[in-house]
Formats: structure tokens, sequence, C-alpha cells
């Protein structure tokens, strides 16, 4: 089985390259950096002892997408999961003030994850068979003035996701929608935050599971699926007051 990690450098896709390569799977390691991918790609290929390659790309480069999962599958074989990961979270005021910086965090996170979804999605639909994870965010489950750019990028995700799930369903192609909440990597360096912050490798731990279980949503780790149950149901008129 082959398993292509898009955004590979971020801490989360890379624990679950290693979570799905201890189970002998083949690896395909995609990021911007193609450098850094193969570094991604020969650690995973050392630890585990499986086939591990890497490459460049970026989400932004929608006219190469279609070429982009061809030369994967030239080099691991057919697709069988594809993980979603890659995504930025730029600073909500600079975005307020800046809106090319707004319209990036739109483009990568909702416009370039479903041009790879959709390259992805059709070559499994042809083969029968197949998994996309998409990593969304509990951000995309309610607007908040704080991040709302992000926010609504990762809710129109997990809106497309849940459409292309229903697409894929008499396929046999699952779509899984993970919604992380704060997780400890880069994206969230020198936050501060009351509520737990896991690692990568339990975020990895819970996602493969999940997959493998043939699940189509999921919070992750479970309890913000409480939080997020109580933040949706505080009504509009109250909501709009409180500074989140
Ligand atoms: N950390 C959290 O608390 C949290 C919570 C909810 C959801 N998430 C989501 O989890 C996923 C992984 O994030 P992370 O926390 O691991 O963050 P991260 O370390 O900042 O990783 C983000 C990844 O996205 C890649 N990327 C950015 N722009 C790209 C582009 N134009 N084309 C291709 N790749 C691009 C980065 O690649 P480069 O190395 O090339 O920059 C990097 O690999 C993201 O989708 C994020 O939104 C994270």
């Amino acid at each position: 089985m082959s398993v292509l990690l898009l955004g590979a450098t971020s801490p989360i896709a890379e624990a679950i390259g290693h979570r799905y390569a201890s189970q002998g799977h083949a690896i395909y390691a995609a990021s911007r950096d193609a450098d850094e991918a193969e570094a991604v790609a020969s650690d995973i290929a050392l630890r585990h002892d499986v086939e591990a390659a890497g490459g460049h790309f970026d989400a932004l480069e929608f006219d190469r997408h279609d070429d982009f999962v061809d030369e994967v599958e030239s080099a691991v074989g057919p697709v069988d999961v594809a993980v979603v990961a890659f995504g930025v979270m730029p600073d909500q005021k600079e975005s307020q003030e800046n809106f090319k910086l707004a319209r990036r965090t739109i483009e990568v996170n909702y416009t370039g994850a479903a041009s790879l979804c959709e390259a992805l999605a059709r070559r499994m639909i042809d083969r029968e068979t197949g998994a996309i994870v998409g990593i969304s965010s509990v951000a995309g489950d309610r607007g908040r003035q704080s991040n709302y750019f992000y926010g609504s990028a990762k809710g129109a995700f997990r809106l497309y996701l849940q459409g292309l799930r229903n697409r894929c369903f008499e396929h046999d192609v699952q779509v899984l929608c993970v919604k992380p909440g704060f997780v400890d990597t880069p994206m969230t360096f020198g936050m501060e935050t009351a509520i737990p912050i896991v690692s990568p490798e339990d975020v990895a731990d819970s996602v493969v599971r999940a997959q493998q279980k043939g699940k189509d949503t999921m919070y992750v780790p479970w309890f913000w699926a409480w939080i997020m149950l109580i933040i949706k149901s505080i009504p509009e008129p109250i909501f709009k007051r409180l500074s989140l």
C-alpha cells in the first residue's frame, strides 16, 4: 500500500507517515522544498525499512497538480491513502491590513487542498479504492474574529470533503475529515491556551486508527467534540458580542 503525504514537513504529516510506515506501507513525502521532502522520506525509509521517496509540490501550482499525482504514482505506485496536511495560518490582524495574506490563506488551505483532492479522487474513483484524509480544523466549525480567514478556509475544506465523500461513497473511496484542536507544531508556536496542546504523534495514532476503521469525520483529541458542541450552541446574538 502507498501513502502520499502532502505537506510532509508538517510534524503532523511526518508523524502520520511514520505510523503508516511502521505497518510496512510505502511513503511518498511531498513538500515545497524537495530536499526537505527527500530528507523526511529517507528518515522514514531508514527507520521502518520501507520504500519511500520525496518530491516537490506546491498547493498554489494548480496547473501542475495532475502531473504531480502522475509523478507520485510512477514513483511508488497507485496512491492508496493521501494525507492532505499542508496549511498556513498567518496573523489575522495582518491579514485584515493586507488582503494578499488573507487570499493566500484561502488559496492554500481551501482552493489548493480541493484541487489536489480532485486530482487524487478522480484516480481513486476509477480504481474503486482509496482514502483521502483531509486535515481541517476546529477553527472551521464557527467563525471568530481572531482567525476568520483561516477558519473560513478550513470550514470550506470541511464542506468540500463532505461533498466529496458523498460522491466517492458508491466507489468505495473513503474521505476522512480530521478536525484537530491545538497540536504542538510550528503553527501553534508561542500560543498560550488553557486547553491542553497534544503532540503530533498522538494525533497521528488517532488519525491512522480512524482511517483504518473507515471513519468519516473526527475531532482530535476527542474532547474537542464537546468543546465545539458548546461553542456551536451559543446563540449568534450572544456569540457576536464575545471576544473570541
Ligand atoms: N497545529 C495545530 O494546532 C493545528 C490545528 C488544527 C489544524 N491544523 C492543520 O494541520 C495541518 C498541519 O499543520 P502543522 O500544525 O503541522 O503546521 P506546520 O508545521 O506549519 O506545517 C504546515 C505545512 O504546510 C506546508 N505548506 C504551506 N504552504 C504550502 C504551499 N503553498 N504548498 C505546499 N505546502 C505548503 C508547509 O510546507 P513548507 O515546509 O514548504 O512551508 C508545512 O509542511 C495544517 O493543515 C493545519 O492547518 C493544525
